[in-house]
């Protein structure tokens, strides 16, 4: 069935009407566009080029799609600062190739979620033009957040705020005669100006844009710096400096105020008004699980991403209690926890957990735990390869904000965009079609064992690992539907649980080996030696390894 967009129809739910409530469980993989496939080889990712890699997603196992902004944008943090929202930029493809997309994942059983970026526009968005342009305190300033200045003649910036990417979160405007005027809100770039969400015009083209989308077939949105789009009456001082070190755990008057979750429930009551279960999920950085679970409510968001449990260490202690206090916060409003453990703003995962092979054993058994665990997940691009951060980026290869505005001290996130290695011993490893293509970030000579061609039949791979994973989570009733329950004490090195009666889940922190007493079968582990084991008897679990078993029948 096609729209009046030419648009292969949405996945809807059964035939019964009944809701399917796919994403409670689902696994959604996070495509950083720009860095996933090129197929026009400029060096940077498009929407042609993830649509040549739908079959590799679809045999991986995985849900559903989560596509970063793909619009038109002068990159000035990478599509984060969009200047038209109805419109691709022209480096990744047009509306047809969206259009495409879309309807082939469809035929493939993928949904397709897309970034919202509603906190802020890019300076270059044709509003901000207008603001700048127009007097202050006309309607076109209203709908971004201007101030005069305080000290004599206006000189000092409103209020003590901090952009996430370092220095004052407040640029002043040059009046059209020249003369330094009012200062802008950006709690991000300068060139990625905050909207006034007290304004009904701001809230009306959303409501807009995410109809426009919606109407070309997509199953939901991220909505980019969820906590942050409302600001604290009167937009008051901080008293603090330093306030990124602070964020995701403490109170800021511009991040998590009550009246975004206004939003959310007109937002929700879109989203429901279209077939096919459309999902929104934030990326909202609270100060605690309950804070977070308030974008949950039913009238709310469908999935929030657990960044407590991305900042936690491998620690079987520290990630146990972030996991209860998780699945207890979102119990309570009747939602899912959504497991995540890379994005394309953090280091990646192999590193942060020792980097080298000890990192890759850890990453390996943490998609383990993390696919056991109840609730969604979200998979970032090259997590299943095992990719580490790549820490050695010429400075001249930059491309994160960051650098330049921390006075080049944070080397900031390009580590974790670095496009993937597909096949190949050299670059681009397969990333362009055209092997002379140079990608838009240097890819490492030693990721030539990581590419997807050198992993794909090899059965110890860590690609070959989450296939299973993902095929075994979609075959296991139990992993949607039954709760956790605990066998390990709390303080233990090991982390041992079951979900109903005939799955458990055992992870080993280390340092030391531990026996375990399995009555069943292995049905898989992260170190690949481990996978023979059946019937009655006991298994040596090695330091940093999972392992899944099926408890058999009158055991
Ligand atoms: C969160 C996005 O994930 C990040 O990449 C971006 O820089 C900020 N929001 C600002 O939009």
């Amino acid at each position: 069935m096609t729209d009046q967009h030419g648009t292969t129809a949405v996945l809807t739910g059964p035939a019964n009407g009944m809701p399917t409530q796919w994403w409670r469980t689902a696994v959604i993989y996070q495509i950083y566009v720009r860095s996933f496939a090129d197929a026009d080889s400029d060096g940077i990712g498009d929407l042609a080029g993830v649509r040549g890699k739908l079959d590799y997603l679809a045999e991986l196992g995985v849900d559903a799609v989560w596509l970063t902004p793909f619009y038109v944008s002068p990159m000035v943090d990478g599509g984060y600062d969009v200047a038209d929202y109805r419109a691709v930029d022209p480096i990744f493809g047009d509306l047809d190739d969206a259009k495409g997309l879309i309807g082939d994942a469809h035929e493939r059983g993928l949904r397709v979620i897309v970034d919202i970026v509603p906190n802020h526009t890019s300076s270059a968005h044709r509003w901000f033009r207008e603001a700048v342009a127009a007097p202050a305190g006309s309607p076109a300033r209203e709908r971004y957040l201007l101030r005069d200045g305080k000290g004599g003649g206006g000189g000092v910036a409103p209020n003590d705020w901090e952009s996430v990417f370092g220095g004052p979160a407040w640029t002043r405007v040059t009046e059209p005669d020249g003369t330094a005027g009012q200062w802008y809100l950006h709690l991000f770039d300068p060139e990625q100006p905050d909207l006034n969400w007290e304004n009904p015009e701001v809230h009306a083209e959303f409501e807009d844009i995410l109809r426009f989308w919606l109407d070309l077939g997509v199953d939901g949105f991220r909505i980019d710096v969820a906590h942050g789009m409302v600001k604290a009456e009167g937009l008051p001082d901080t008293g603090t400096i330093d306030q990124i070190a602070l964020l995701g755990s403490a109170e800021l008057p511009y991040f998590d105020q009550d009246g975004v979750h206004e939003i959310y429930r007109r937002w929700r009551g879109i989203l429901d008004s279209y077939p096919g279960e459309r999902i929104g999920v934030a990326e909202a950085w609270a100060p605690d699980a309950d804070r977070l679970a308030h974008y949950l409510r039913p009238d709310e968001l469908h999935q929030a991403f657990n960044f407590h449990y991305v900042q936690t260490d491998w620690s079987a202690a520290d990630l146990r209690s972030v996991i209860d206090a998780s699945l207890e916060s979102a119990g309570r409003v009747g939602a899912p926890s959504t497991w995540v453990l890379s994005n394309h703003d953090l280091a990646r995962h192999v590193t942060r957990y020792g980097d080298g092979e000890v990192g890759l054993r850890r990453a390996r058994a943490a998609a383990l735990l993390n696919l056991a665990l109840p609730g969604s997940v979200y998979v970032y691009q090259g997590e299943e390869l095992g990719l580490p951060e790549v820490t050695d980026l010429p400075d001249e290869a930059i491309a994160d904000p960051r650098w330049e505005r921390s006075g080049r001290t944070e080397r900031g996130r390009d580590g974790c965009r670095v496009p993937i290695p597909w096949s190949g011993e050299s670059a681009p490893f397969g990333f362009s079609t055209d092997a002379s293509a140079s990608p838009w970030l240097p890819q490492p000579d030693r990721w030539a064992g990581l590419s997807v061609a050198a992993q794909q039949d090899d059965p110890s791979s860590i690609l070959s690992l989450y296939r299973d994973a993902l095929r075994l989570r979609a075959e296991l009733d139990e992993l949607k539907t039954a709760p956790l329950h605990w066998f390990s004490e709390p303080g233990a090195q090991v982390l041992m649980f079951g979900r109903g009666d005939r799955f458990t889940c055992a992870v080993n922190f280390g340092p030391d080996p531990v026996e375990l007493d399995v009555t069943g079968d292995v049905l898989l582990a992260s170190d690949p030696r481990l996978r023979s084991h059946g019937g009655r008897g006991s298994v040596t679990l090695p330091a940093d390894t999972a392992m899944w078993w099926r408890v058999t029948e009158g055991a």
